[in-house]
């Protein structure tokens, strides 16, 4: 059982009438980034934060901050997000035919390149390309909405990146809890995107954290 694997925290789960008091408890908790996950309604059929998130992020919290483009072109966007203060600009594989401009950009503003693969994309997607990235992230649900079932067949998908990229963080989003989270430990994920079971947990932010450090061994 992977005991380095590191949690990240995706705010979208978070309450949002007090977002900065939940940021400051996951913080206490000992969450090792946060994740901001931007949606246009296109990509995906939702709508969900701007670079003003980001800011108010920062401005509670020296974590560091996943931004997740789960948008249409996201190069339009890379500057105004790293400006805001996002450490790692992460851009789903589906969402641009210049991925490798795209991925140059993101280097080039200050920040750390991240692909995203959705359930349905084939790894081979990020042969060409994944060396321009310090992390890969496996999708284990359709992006758009927290709350999800973890799909369960992405566990082989995650070994099949581990096999390919190297040096290169892999990362899972989507689903992640007590039950699947050493699962995805176990098969090369060394960092676990967690809303829900984080922020949604019944007995608060710290006690999702500990169930999580506690699952992972
Ligand atoms: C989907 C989002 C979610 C979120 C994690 O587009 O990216 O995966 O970060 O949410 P939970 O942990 O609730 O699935």
């Amino acid at each position: 059982m992977s005991t380095t694997a590191r949690i990240v925290g995706s705010i979208l789960a978070a309450d949002f009438s007090c977002l900065g008091d939940q940021v400051r408890e996951a913080d206490r908790a000992g969450v090792d980034r946060f994740q901001v996950d931007v949606m246009d309604g296109r990509f995906v059929p939702n709508l969900a934060m701007g670079p003003e998130i980001v800011r108010a992020l920062r401005r509670v919290s020296g974590t560091p901050i996943e931004v997740h483009l789960m948008v249409e072109e996201p190069i339009r966007f890379v500057e105004m997000f790293a400006r805001a203060g996002a450490d790692h600009i992460l851009v789903q594989v589906e969402s641009t035919s210049s991925l490798y401009r795209t991925l140059l950009a993101i280097s080039e503003s200050g920040a750390q390149a991240g692909l995203v693969l959705n359930p349905g994309t084939p790894v081979e997607a990020v042969r060409e390309v994944w060396s321009l990235t310090s992390m890969i992230t496996v999708m284990t649900v359709e992006p758009g909405f927290g709350g999800q079932r973890f799909i369960n067949a992405m566990l082989d998908k995650i070994r099949r990146v581990r096999d390919l990229v190297r040096d290169t963080d892999i990362e899972v989003d989507g689903g992640v809890d007590a039950e699947h989270a050493p699962l995805a430990a176990s098969a090369g994920a060394g960092l676990l995107v967690a809303g829900t079971s984080l922020f949604g947990h019944p007995d608060g932010i710290s006690a999702g954290v500990a169930e999580l450090r506690s699952a992972l061994g």
